[in-house]
């Protein structure tokens, strides 16, 4: 179950937008608008997929980077305990280009049975591309002609490098749909294949998105309320959370915003603490510093009970009057702050979470008056890259 309470630390009820409008617009004409519709794209193929990698690895290799990866992650890690190490064992390569990591990991995979993931929609990005030529070269050595067997990609249906290096290899392929952007994908392959492989429930997370999208009217007024507080210059977003599992989640959120809203000059920008950590680095800034932020609280009530005798109370007790109390004390700093709150970690949560900030973020990129579907920017220092990278080569 997740609540919101959108007014105790807000300054006041803000008015509420009409965008009954929208939807019906958004629908009518977006071709990039197929997370909205929910549809559970090849699950039986991915559940007994996911299946047959749990019973024949000990590592499996998600590669991909941006949309393609952070998803999967967030719910991965929010899901997974801490410390004991799940099997397979989940890693995660091409999100950077770091030459440490990629070397440390085919050292760390050598004598572990390995299957590999590659995701890629438009299956020509940079990263994942250098990542996967390693990982294949070594999955080929050690495997030989079974290596096929054990890679997977996700990819564009009809066109991509990827998806032509998949038919020659003859990689099982998953499709990522026409009309989802990498963003909003964590519900289709892209996310499912690696979160099932996690021994999760996608079916969960599906019925968890289902519920968000019956109380439409929360998100409508979620969106509105970030709109206004943007238009009262409150520029900076900071998505809080007190559970570090959903340091990824929060993640993803900047990720969903940042790619989606920052555009034409516009945009609020999205940042993320994990606290009680942070409130002794950032919190200072947030009581005192430039008035140009709101807060978006996420608390988990943890279902463990540790027992803290000093003062008769339980550790997530603690733990939930330090966010009351911070959200009070920034809101007196002048950071207003929405607080939602889940009974309890769980796939249904975390799914109706995915929606309703999927569905905030097309909301709040309608009311900026940009288009919350491409990603203009990113290819600014892309195209410089890519000049640099091919001299000489
Ligand atoms: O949200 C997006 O569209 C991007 O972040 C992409 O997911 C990211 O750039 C990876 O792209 P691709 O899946 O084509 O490799």
């Amino acid at each position: 179950m997740i609540t919101f309470d959108f007014h105790k630390y807000q300054y006041k009820k803000l008015k509420e937008y009409d965008l009954s409008h929208v939807k019906k617009q958004f629908l009518k004409d977006n071709n990039m608008a197929g997370w909205y519709k929910l549809n559970e794209p090849a699950m039986e193929d991915i559940k007994t997929t996911a299946e047959y990698i749990r019973s024949n690895c000990d590592v499996f290799i998600v590669i991909g980077i941006g949309g393609s990866y952070l998803g999967a992650r967030a719910v991965i890690d929010a899901l997974s305990p801490y410390f004991s190490k799940t099997k397979p064992e989940i890693i995660y390569a091409g999100h950077q280009l770091s030459s440490d990591y990629l070397a440390e990991l085919l050292d760390y995979i050598k004598d572990r049975e390995v299957m590999v993931n590659v995701i890629s929609k438009s299956g020509t990005t940079l990263e994942p591309a250098l990542a996967f030529e390693s990982i294949l070269a070594f999955m080929e050595n050690k495997y030989g002609n079974e290596a096929a067997k054990r890679i997977f990609a996700t990819t564009d249906e009809k066109t991509g490098t990827l998806l032509e290096l998949s038919k020659e290899k003859g990689f099982k392929r998953f499709v990522v749909p026409d009309d989802i952007g990498g963003r909003y994908s964590v519900l289709t392959p892209v996310g499912l294949l690696p979160i099932a492989v996690a021994g999760l429930s996608v079916d969960d997370l599906f019925k968890g998105a289902e519920k968000a999208k019956e109380n439409e009217n929360d998100i409508y007024y979620y969106a509105t309320l970030r709109h206004e507080l943007y238009e009262m210059n409150k520029v900076v977003e900071s998505f809080n959370i007190y559970e570090p599992k959903l340091d990824a989640f929060a993640e993803w959120l900047k990720q969903l915003f940042g790619e989606s809203q920052g555009k034409e000059g516009k945009g609020i920008l999205p940042i993320s603490t994990v606290n009680t950590s942070d409130l002794h680095s950032l919190g200072q800034y947030f009581q005192d510093g430039i008035d140009m932020m709101f807060s978006t609280t996420i608390f988990v009530n943890s279902t463990k009970e540790i027992k803290i005798k000093k003062y008769n109370k339980t550790l997530n007790k603690v733990n939930e009057l330090a966010m009351e109390s911070v959200a009070q004390s920034h809101y007196n700093g002048h950071v207003p702050t929405t607080v939602i709150k889940m009974n309890q970690l769980n796939e249904e949560n975390i799914g109706y979470l995915i929606f309703f900030f999927e569905m905030t973020c097309m909301l709040g990129g309608y009311l900026l008056e940009i288009n919350y579907y491409d990603q203009p920017g990113v290819n600014g220092y892309k195209d410089i890259l890519h000049e640099k990278i091919n001299k000489d080569a």
